[in-house]
């Protein structure tokens, strides 16, 4: 992807993000809004949900026709495309139901196979996380740069629990309880997304999480990356399971989950 296409595709994609979270925005806490439970019964879809990706996907086909979509929602729009966008199109469902001000959309671009560019939107507090592959990461327009930390003792890590909690045994709480006991302190903000773009920002100083899906993750890892940190997966038997912190914390993050699997990662 040469600059020049890169520079205008962001520049098209955080203006799209702000105009999708004008419309969360205007129906957060909505006691109309339509809700429904998907397969497992604790994840919910809401009315807006389904809106926003209308809207993205709307403008994507427009926009760039011949690409590839993969979204929550709708699945995967295969044109064979060597572009593949990955989409969230509202990550923090459980919280937006709830008329919880945490969320955001987060859209990212593949070419070949490589995240070339991310966006993630949080409309409540304004913030729009962008990244280009070798071009930074930056929030509202200032640089971004992971948190510097070295002990595990003094960060304060952000994590998620799977919606299949009670039905799987690999449900992140061995984790959580182990952590809990090793850092400062433990955050479950409910939107990935949001807590990868929190870690490429310096606000969390790690996150970790089982299971997540790649619209959940797509974004929010090449801001880490290009925030300086470190990304490193684990439980290959978990779809995608992550450690997200700069490079001295992610080596204790994982040196202590390996310590609960029995086994070395990363
Ligand atoms: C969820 C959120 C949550 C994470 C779940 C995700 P959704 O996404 O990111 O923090 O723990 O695994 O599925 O359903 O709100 O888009
Ligand atoms: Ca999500
Ligand atoms: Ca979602």
């Amino acid at each position: 992807m040469d600059e020049q296409f890169t520079a205008q595709v962001l520049e098209d994609i955080k203006r799209l993000a702000v105009q999708v979270g004008r419309l969360q925005q205007a129906r957060l806490g909505d006691t109309q809004l339509k809700i429904e439970k998907k397969s497992t019964g604790i994840d919910l879809v809401t009315e807006v949900d389904k809106l926003s990706e209308q809207m993205i996907l709307a403008f994507l086909k427009e926009r760039y026709p011949d690409h590839s979509v993969l979204s929550e929602e709708s699945g995967l729009a295969d044109k064979s495309s060597e572009y593949l966008w990955i989409v969230d199109p509202l990550d923090g469902t459980t919280n937006y139901a709830q008329g919880l001000p945490i969320f955001a959309i987060s859209i990212a671009l593949q070419y070949r196979g490589r995240t070339m560019l991310g966006v993630v939107y949080a409309p409540v507090v304004e913030q729009l996380f962008s990244a280009t592959r070798g071009g930074g990461a930056f929030l509202n327009g200032q640089r971004l740069r992971v948190a510097q930390k070295e002990s595990l003792r003094e960060c304060v890590l952000a994590t998620g629990f799977p919606y299949d909690i009670a039905e799987h045994p690999v449900n992140n709480l061995c984790y959580f309880s182990k952590f809990s006991m090793k850092c400062r302190a433990i955050r479950r903000l409910g939107a990935a997304a949001y807590d990868l773009a929190c870690v490429a920002a310096g606000k969390f100083d790690g996150f970790w999480e089982l299971n997540l899906s790649p619209w959940d993750v797509a974004a929010g890892m090449l801001l880490v990356e290009e925030a300086g940190g470190t990304i490193t997966h684990f439980r290959a038997d978990r779809r995608i399971s992550i450690v997200a912190a700069n490079a001295a914390i992610n080596r204790q993050i994982c040196e202590t989950i390996a310590g609960i699997d029995g086994h070395a990662i990363g």
